[in-house]
């Protein structure tokens, strides 16, 4: 049995214990049994392909040639009509319904558009039509992004990186890689073609590991199976002059062993971007620098119950299938709410009822403290423009500025993963409660200073809408809304029709 077989083997015999099973030699049999049959039908499919792949195959469709299961089961990322409590994969636009965010990031691209994510099917329609990404050659527009924006969209982005080198792409602008970025996630992002092994097709996981004298190349299948995710379900920024995609993990206990405590943490990653006072935006309201965070799902969910047990992303959201006595993976990736008995079923001798309602339970709690945070921080944005209207200089407000930076990185932090008050629910509890006393202390740091400068009772705006949001941190949204139909219609079908001409799609 090889090193990889015997440590799958070690997690599922962890699982089988907790679920109350005879754990044992009869086990270990199994396992590896499972394991080993399943290799065995992956080498006959591979060996019997239709058509060969060379190089980075960014055509989804190439690859459904050779491997129909896994490409149909891909393409129903596209579906659309499951919805759990909280998620699912309907468009939900997270802005209309919590218009404080629009607040959070005024002066921010993500104040006029920001959708909780859907099938990776979704990605590149997604980035083309949100309004962060602008409307640049529409009436003279700009580019507001820069190609760095397209990392994680597509495996056209590896097969670009190969021509023209991953820091000449990033520093790109958006739109002069339109024509070249039209596949949306898919085979070649987790695949290398000629083994059909998982592989890391983005350079910022390679070289965080690297910098932490680690090899990527060395990771064990298991660990792979949460790696492919981690190339771009993670924290990451773009560092300097050429805006190079990064991430911002060199501060944690990463790299130091063993594997399953090799974690960083929100506070960690926040000291790294202190130390070179590192800033994504200045908010419009308060004039505090803010980091944005991005989905740090992995960073989290490694901190939680099944991350530790080294449980992997694709146990929950890619489970085998079993069909005319062939077994593969379900490239549906989406909540493992839609299918609970073949998810955490497989591990699991819970009712699925009771199952679903760990989740619930869990995610209803975060929400608790998140809302309470949200009300926090709004207030206390809402204070600082009362002190600044009052004439507070930059001095007398750099404390409570720090103070909401800080509160605003540890609430977009729990927030942006999506999935992590179910993966690491401690953890993420523990980051928001902090973000709320962030908040608090703010709001107590402000208010001998309002009091001294004889300002007014602050008031709170109304914010009850998305609009009156919008409006009063001034944008001017119907005009952003008709340069972004007129962007779609005229000069996205441009890149489409090059694309094809090419044979890029
Ligand atoms: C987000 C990453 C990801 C993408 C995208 C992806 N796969 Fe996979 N694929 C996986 C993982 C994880 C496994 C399980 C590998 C293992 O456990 O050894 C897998 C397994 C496979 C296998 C081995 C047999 C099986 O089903 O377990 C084949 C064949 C395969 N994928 C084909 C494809 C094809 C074709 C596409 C594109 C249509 C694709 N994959 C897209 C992650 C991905
Ligand atoms: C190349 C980058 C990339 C890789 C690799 C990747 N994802 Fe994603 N994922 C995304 C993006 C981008 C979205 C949002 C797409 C949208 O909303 O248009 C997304 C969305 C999702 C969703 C939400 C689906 C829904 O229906 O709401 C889940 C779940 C998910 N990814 C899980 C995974 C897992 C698990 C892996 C690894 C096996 C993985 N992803 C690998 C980029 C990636
Ligand atoms: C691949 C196996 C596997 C799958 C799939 C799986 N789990 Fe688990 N689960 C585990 C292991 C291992 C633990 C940790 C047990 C321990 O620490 O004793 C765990 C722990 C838990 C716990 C206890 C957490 C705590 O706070 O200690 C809950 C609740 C749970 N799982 C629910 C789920 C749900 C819901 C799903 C599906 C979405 C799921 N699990 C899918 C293996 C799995
Ligand atoms: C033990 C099972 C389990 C594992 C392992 C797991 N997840 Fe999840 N994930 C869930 C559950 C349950 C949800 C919540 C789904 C819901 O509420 O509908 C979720 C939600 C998500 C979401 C948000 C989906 C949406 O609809 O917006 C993403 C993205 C995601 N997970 C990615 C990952 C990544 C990346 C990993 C590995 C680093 C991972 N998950 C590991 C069970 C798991």
């Amino acid at each position: 049995m090889s090193s990889n077989q015997s440590s799958v083997s070690a997690w599922i015999i962890g699982v089988f214990i907790f679920c109350g099973v005879a754990a044992g030699v009869v086990i270990l049999g199994l396992a590896a049994y499972v394991v080993g049959e399943k290799r065995a039908e992956t080498a006959s499919v591979f060996n019997n392909k239709k058509v060969e792949i060379t190089g980075i195959e960014a055509r989804n469709e190439k690859w459904g040639l050779n491997y129909p299961r896994e490409y149909e089961t891909w393409s129903k990322t596209a579906e659309t009509d499951f919805k759990s409590k909280h998620l699912g994969s309907e468009v939900q636009d997270t802005l209309k319904d919590r218009p404080a965010l629009a607040v959070f990031w005024a002066g921010y691209a993500f104040a006029r558009d920001y959708k909780a994510p859907r099938g990776h099917f979704h990605a590149i329609r997604d980035m083309r039509e949100t309004l962060r990404t602008g409307s640049p050659g529409v009436g003279g527009g700009k580019d507001l992004q820069m190609a760095n924006c397209w990392t994680c969209k597509s495996p056209d982005v590896p097969r670009v990186m190969g021509e023209v080198g991953a820091a000449a792409f990033y520093k790109s602008d958006w739109s002069a890689m339109g024509e070249q970025i039209v596949n949306p996630i898919g085979c070649a992002d987790c695949h290398d073609p000629a083994t059909m092994s998982l592989s890391i097709s983005r350079p910022a996981l390679k070289e965080v590991f690297e910098r932490a004298g680690k090899d990527v190349a060395k990771a064990s299948d298991q660990e792979m199976r949460s790696l492919v995710c981690a190339q771009c379900h993670v924290e990451y920024y773009f560092r300097g002059e050429g805006k190079y995609l990064t991430f911002p993990w060199d501060g944690g206990d990463w790299g130091k062993g063993p594997a399953e405590l090799e974690v960083v943490t929100a506070e960690q990653i926040e000291k790294y971007y202190d130390e070179t006072e590192y800033y994504d935006f200045v908010n419009a309201v308060s004039k505090t620098p803010i980091i944005k965070a991005q989905h740090p799902d992995w960073e989290l969910f490694r901190q939680g119950p099944h991350g530790r047990k080294g449980v992997s992303c694709a146990d929950c959201h890619m489970p085998y299938v079993s069909e005319g006595g062939l077994k593969y993976s379900n490239h549906q990736l989406r909540s493992p709410l839609a299918d609970v008995s073949s998810t955490c079923g497989t591990c699991h001798r819970d009712s699925e009822e009771a199952l679903r309602s760990y989740v619930y339970e869990r995610q209803d709690k975060v929400i608790e403290i998140r809302d309470r945070l949200e009300a926090e921080l709004f207030r206390a944005h809402v204070m600082v423009k009362a002190a600044m209207d009052a004439g507070a200089s930059d001095g007398q407000l750099a404390e409570a500025r720090k103070l909401v930076r800080a509160s605003q990185w540890r609430w977009d932090y729990g927030v942006a993963s999506h999935g992590a008050s179910f993966h690491a629910p401690l953890e993420t509890a523990r980051v928001l409660s902090l973000g709320l006393d962030k908040a608090m202390q703010a709001q107590l740091a402000l208010q001998p200073l309002l009091a001294e400068l004889g300002a007014p009772p602050v008031e709170l705006p109304d914010i009850s809408t998305l609009d009156k949001a919008q409006a009063w941190i001034g944008l001017d949204m119907p005009a952003l809304r008709a340069a972004k139909a007129e962007f779609v219609e005229t000069v996205v079908p441009q890149w489409v029709q090059s694309a094809r001409d090419a044979g890029r799609i």
